[in-house]
């Protein structure tokens, strides 16, 4: 396969604050298609609803990071935490629209939704969850944390796992969008689950070839 082109290493640290960009380009459109009422059919609902589908889109992208340098040999490791980042801020945006704008922060109801109605019960528990990974996603944590860094993000899985469940539950019947989302979660969740062994595997396929090599060289 044919290699892609690599960015050269000086544009490494300014692609990354350009993805951070772009990725705020959806909030920041939506929020002034909103403002000047060109969002269509309920405004609030349509903004909520965008936020919180680029929420999931970041977490998917998270989670692909890994299996396109398993796979393609590509390593776009850089882009991972800004990626995370975006998607715990959508996430945050998406509750401040459902709380600010949707419940017009009336305590009482935005409590009970989330005590009892268990897609946002989920919800909230993924934006709790998100917390801890938003605050030590810098490099003073990783050095600090060590092993235990690695541990605590792999909360990310079980986040991403109940954003798809929250969407597919927020909806009175689960469509082909639900349905891609639970899907590419789980495809990238069962990638986990197997990739050291197949990983391993690879190696081990790969190790004959070297005698061979060695011999047509010498
Ligand atoms: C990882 C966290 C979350 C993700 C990925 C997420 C994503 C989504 C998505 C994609 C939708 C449906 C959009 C549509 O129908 O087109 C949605 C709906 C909704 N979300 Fe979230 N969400 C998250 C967390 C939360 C939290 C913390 C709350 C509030 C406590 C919340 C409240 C809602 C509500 C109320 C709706 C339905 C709005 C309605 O149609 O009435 N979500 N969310």
């Amino acid at each position: 396969m044919a290699a892609l082109p690599a960015l050269p290493k000086r544009f490494h640290g300014p692609s990354v604050w350009v993805l951070y960009a772009l990725g705020f380009c959806p909030a920041i459109s939506a929020f002034y298609l909103g403002a000047t009422g060109q969002l269509p059919g309920n405004a609030v609902k349509e903004f909520e609803h965008f936020l919180g589908l680029w929420a999931l889109r970041f977490l998917v992208a998270t989670l692909t990071i890994t299996p396109i340098r398993d796979l393609f040999g590509i390593n776009w490791l850089r882009y991972r935490r800004a990626l995370g980042l975006l998607a715990f801020y959508y996430v945050l945006m998406h509750f401040l629209a459902y709380m600010v704008l949707d419940q017009t922060l009336r305590i009482q109801p935005i409590i009970a939704d989330i005590a009892r109605r268990p897609f946002i019960t989920i919800g909230m528990a993924a934006l709790v969850m998100l917390l801890p990974l938003a605050a030590t996603s810098n490099n003073w944590s990783i050095r600090r944390f060590g092993q235990r860094w690695n541990k605590l993000h792999r909360l990310v899985y079980v986040i991403a796992a109940a954003g798809a469940l929250h969407f597919a539950m927020a909806v009175k019947v689960v469509g082909p969008e639900q349905m891609l989302y639970l899907s590419l979660v789980a495809v990238l969740l069962a990638w986990r689950a197997v990739r050291t062994r197949l990983l391993r595997w690879r190696r081990r396929q790969a190790v004959p070839a070297r005698p061979a090599m060695e011999k047509a060289a010498g």
